[in-house]
């Protein structure tokens, strides 16, 4: 059986003395989309920066296509195939969309390219000579997607892509993350949207306070409503 794209073993990371991951599993593997949810504050940001390379773990392990990167600084992170789509976008203001990702291209045979990104959001090619800081929200956002598929990654991390979006854009978001599933990427979905979470992943994970407390699909999960009730306040 091959390794799954993403694999994280108990995994524990810390800001100083404030232990805020306390042993986070999960494995995706290619063609998959897994979500994780949780309140403002769960570590659902931490964990993705424990497995990009952002912040060191103090426990466990991440694995990448069956190389272990524990710990490994962010461009070794990358490099080994995981692109993150980052909470609140970070898109370079002063860059034009069509610099955005030229910065972040890293082609390889039949990949994502920038004609290729700008069919998947044709937007995106009318405002090629735009500034980032002069584009909405929404636009923003698919310029953080389309920046993060132009490096050509087998995993993909989205932390709150659907924050300060319209529902209809919320809803392209979640069109175009399961037409990138279905392209065979592996996909981890930090969302706090419950109708995003549960349209992309196949699976949902529940985060509180470090640690995950249900694991489960959509169905199950809409079947738990005590764990909505008490986790995410819906
Ligand atoms: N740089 C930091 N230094 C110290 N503590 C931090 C730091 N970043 C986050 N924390 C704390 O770690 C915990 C987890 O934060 P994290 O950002 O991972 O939450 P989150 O689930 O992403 O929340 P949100 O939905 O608001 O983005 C919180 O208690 C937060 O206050
Ligand atoms: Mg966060």
């Amino acid at each position: 059986m091959s390794s799954p794209a993403l694999a994280v073993h108990a995994l524990h990371a810390y800001y100083g003395e404030s232990h805020v991951l306390q042993g986070i599993d999960l494995e995706i593997a290619a063609g998959e989309a897994v979500s994780l949810i949780g309140r403002n504050g769960a570590g659902k940001t931490t964990t993705i920066a424990a497995i990009a390379g952002f912040i060191r773990p103090r426990g466990g392990s991440v694995a990448v296509s069956g190389t272990d990167l524990t710990g490994a600084p962010p461009h070794r992170v990358a490099r080994a195939g995981v692109a993150l789509v980052p909470q609140g976008r970070r898109i370079f203001g002063d860059l034009s969309v069509g610099e955005n990702i030229a910065v972040a291209a890293r082609p390889i045979p039949n990949g994502w390219d920038e004609a290729k990104v700008m069919e998947l959001f044709p937007i995106l090619a009318r405002r090629r000579a735009v500034r980032g800081d002069q584009l909405s929200g929404g636009e923003q956002q698919m310029l953080a997607i389309a920046r993060a598929l132009v490096r050509n990654p087998t995993v993909l991390l989205l932390d709150e892509p659907s924050e300060g979006l319209a529902p209809k854009l919320v809803e392209q978001v979640g069109d175009v993350l399961q037409r990138l599933r279905a392209t065979g990427l592996a996909i981890l979905l930090v969302e706090q949207n419950l109708g995003l979470a549960t349209q992309v992943g196949r699976r949902v994970l529940v985060m509180n306070k470090g640690t995950i407390v249900f694991t489960g699909t959509p169905a199950e999960l809409a079947a738990h409503r005590d764990v909505e009730a008490r986790y995410l306040g819906v």
